[in-house]
């Protein structure tokens, strides 16, 4: 059966666990070629398992997407294992969450190099080939907390305060050529990013409903794009 992206190859990022996870069992269901990679092996064999398990096609690669050189470890795997990337999903993150003034100059290194700097590296890695093919997606994984200050968000929000600024911009950049960048801001979901003490975890955003959005991103008609997505509970939890 003809699915929407057969054939096509999708770099999921932080693709062991949560969203990430989600997102590529999704994009595997709609008949890509799935590269996941993050921090550690281990987590990223058992989750390629799973999805080949499904039928997708997958590599997985142990790397770190602060680190130049392992992003261009991560995108020459790819291309050599599966073919030119079609599909990026910068959804690798951290957080860190308490008052700014108690906060180390690494931990601010560390939130903003892995939820920004990596999308810039990542998106530069990838954006000639595109460029080239006239085509491609790259979707970030962003946040509410990109758009909505709290106490002890300091950091994470200016991590994704930044990265919404950077999408818009790459999109700007790349849509004369047929390349859409899109940007999901989903409010707090329930995987292990952060606890939920006093929260009632059925009534949170799941991992799947973030996967929903990308499915609707990817399956778009080429003239036009979803640049945005907020996605809140129903229900407050
Ligand atoms: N959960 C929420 O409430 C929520 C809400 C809004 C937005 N988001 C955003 O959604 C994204 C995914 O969150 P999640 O809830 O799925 O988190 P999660 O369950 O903690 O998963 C994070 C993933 O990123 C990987 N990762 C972290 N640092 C990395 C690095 N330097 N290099 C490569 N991989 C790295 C992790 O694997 P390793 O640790 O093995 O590297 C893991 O696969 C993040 O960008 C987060 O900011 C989350």
């Amino acid at each position: 059966m003809e699915k929407p992206l057969n054939g096509k190859v999708a770099l999921v990022t932080g693709g062991s666990r949560g969203i990430g996870l989600a997102v590529a069992r999704s994009l595997g269901r709609l008949g890509a070629k799935l590269s996941l990679c993050s921090r550690h092996a281990e987590k990223l064999e058992s989750a390629a398992a799973e999805l080949q398990g499904e039928g997708a096609r997958v590599v997985v690669t142990a790397a770190d997407v602060t680190r130049s050189s392992d992003i261009g470890k991560l995108v020459q795997k790819t291309e050599q294992s599966l073919g030119a990337i079609d599909v990026l999903v910068n959804n690798a993150g951290i957080g860190y969450f308490g008052p700014f003034q108690g906060a180390a100059e690494s931990d601010w290194d560390a939130v903003l190099d892995t939820n920004l700097k990596a999308v810039f590296l990542l998106g530069k890695a990838v954006a000639p080939g595109m460029i080239e093919r006239r085509s491609g997606h790259i979707i970030n994984i962003a946040s509410l907390a990109g758009k909505n200050a709290f106490a002890g968000g300091g950091i994470y929000c200016a991590s994704k305060w930044g990265l919404l600024g950077l999408t818009e911009c790459m999109a700007e950049d790349l849509r004369q050529y047929g390349i859409r960048v899109s940007a999901i801001c989903p409010g707090t979901v329930a995987t292990d990013f952060s606890p939920h003490a006093g929260k009632d975890v059925r009534k949170m955003l799941q991992a799947e409903d973030i996967a929903h959005a990308v499915e609707a991103i990817v399956t778009q008609s080429p003239q036009s794009f979803i640049s945005e997505i907020l996605l809140r509970p129903t229900q407050k939890p």
